[in-house]
């Protein structure tokens, strides 16, 4: 068990590109997947990013272990399962844009509403090279967005189209119990 501190906005490691996961099933590989996974829950994160935790590779994860725990973070949003995806590519589904709240782990205390695709499909691999594929809509299609925008450099407050729209959580929220972010 291992719960690594969580790089902040304006860290180099956030706005980098990741570099992709060449060895599979290794020991610094399951590692990494052990860290993520005992960061998010720590957190209380509906997904988590390598490069969140300063590690430059293209590995994110996210959902939820048990499907009946809603995340309290994200209490009206639909069940996601957990997974572990490396390496992803995305494939946009029609033209659908939907606007929502999102918060992340490296901006803490704060919310914004962000435009994402509705529907995509999602390609990758799992720890082990296990490639597996899926078509998503809604707020799974929204967590694999923003969590592949890490990979990227992108945070979700660079897609923010109208700065008005974000701000303190509980200012936003008087009266919603957020943890730390
Ligand atoms: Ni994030």
């Amino acid at each position: 068990m291992a719960i690594k501190a969580v790089l902040r906005m304006g860290e180099p490691c956030l706005l980098t590109k990741a570099s992709p996961v060449e060895q599979f099933d290794t020991e610094a590989l399951h590692q990494l997947i052990q860290d993520l996974e005992d960061t998010m829950q720590h957190m209380n994160g509906a997904g988590i990013a390598a490069p969140q935790i300063g590690v430059s590779l293209r590995v994110v994860i996210f959902g939820q272990k048990e499907p009946t725990d809603a995340n309290p973070r994200y209490p009206n949003a639909d069940t996601v399962p957990y997974t572990v995806l490396i390496n992803p590519e995305l494939t946009f589904i029609g033209d659908n844009v939907e606007n929502g709240w999102e918060g992340c782990l490296s901006v803490p205390g704060m919310r914004g509403i962000v435009p994402r695709h509705l529907r995509l499909h999602y390609a990758g691999l799992d720890q082990y090279g296990n490639k597996f594929d899926r078509l998503v809509s809604g707020f799974h299609a929204r967590v694999v967005q923003h969590e592949c925008d890490h990979l990227d450099g992108v945070l979700y407050p660079m897609r923010i189209i109208n700065l008005k729209d974000f701000g303190y959580s509980d200012v936003f929220f008087p009266n919603q119990d957020f943890q730390d972010d």
